[in-house]
């Protein structure tokens, strides 16, 4: 369904020179599956997500969906990104209902997915709070919400989880898989945490240091529905860990 073929990326500085900020990329990501990009800072995991999406054009190469190539941002792909980027003036609900209203959904009509979708995301309760009024981890529930309204078929998530502490974060891997399971939507997701990736994900996706090119990909055909207390003691997760851990080629973990 995605096929991202020879992309590459080269922006040009402010001294006129050019700097190639994604190496060649090619990656088909099959309708309904879950691919995790892991890959040292500064290798272009963003910059590949936002070609994806349609907010940068890529340098060479083409992205197709469903063998259209992608022009421009659209509906069907729903972005969440590190930064919340909630309407502050705007309530739980408010920011939840904006993206269904911006695209004609009745009042009624809006609010009754909106309220839907809250609950989905465990916030019922909250509709009526300010973005300065939640914890992080309640912020990045209400963006997954949001997202989630407009219907995007699928999910561009950079470090969606990367600014929250160990115990929310794993309790919005388990909300995103419980969503995921029920959906089957397509995602593509970034992260530095190799467990995570692997918990979450049908395919890893590692790549090199800056300009990042395709490692190696790993499948991870671990039984679903995956629950965390299992996955820690099993043999099989614990050896996809650290074999995808040796892969990432950074001075801390060589030794
Ligand atoms: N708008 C831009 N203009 C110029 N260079 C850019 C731009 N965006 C990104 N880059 C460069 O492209 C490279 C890849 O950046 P990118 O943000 O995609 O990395 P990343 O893999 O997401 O890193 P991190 O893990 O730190 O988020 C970097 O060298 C960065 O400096
Ligand atoms: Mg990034």
């Amino acid at each position: 369904m995605i096929a991202i073929e020879r992309i590459s990326k080269t922006f040009e500085t402010r001294r006129g020179a050019s700097h190639l900020a994604l190496g060649e990329i090619s990656l088909d990501v099959a309708d309904g599956e879950f691919v995790s990009i892991l890959g040292p800072s500064g290798c272009g995991k963003s910059t590949l997500l936002y070609i994806v999406g349609g907010f940068v054009p890529p340098s060479t190469g083409v992205v197709a969906l469903d063998g259209k190539p992608v022009t421009g941002p659209g509906p069907d792909r729903g972005p969440v990104f590190q930064e919340f980027a909630l309407f502050p003036w705007k309530t739980v609900l408010g920011n939840v209902m904006y993206g269904l209203l911006e695209r004609g959904t009745p009042k009624v009509e809006a609010e009754a997915k909106a309220r839907a979708l809250i609950g989905l995301v465990h916030l019922e309760g909250y509709e009526g709070f300010y973005p300065k009024e939640l914890s992080g981890g309640m912020k990045q529930r209400v963006a997954i919400a949001r997202t989630l309204a407009y219907g995007p078929s699928i999910l561009l998530m950079d470090e969606p989880f990367g600014a929250l502490d160990a115990h929310t974060r794993t309790g919005m891997q388990n909300e995103l898989l419980e969503i995921w399971e029920r959906d089957r939507k397509t995602v593509l997701f970034v992260t530095h945490s190799v467990e995570e990736a692997v918990f979450l994900s049908d395919r890893v996706v590692v790549l090199t240091r800056s300009p990042g090119r395709i490692k190696e990909t790993i499948r991870i055909d671990l039984p679903r529905p995956r629950r965390r207390k299992e996955l820690l003691v099993d043999n099989r997760y614990q050896r996809l860990v650290v074999e995808i851990e040796a892969l990432m080629d950074t001075p801390a973990q060589r030794r």
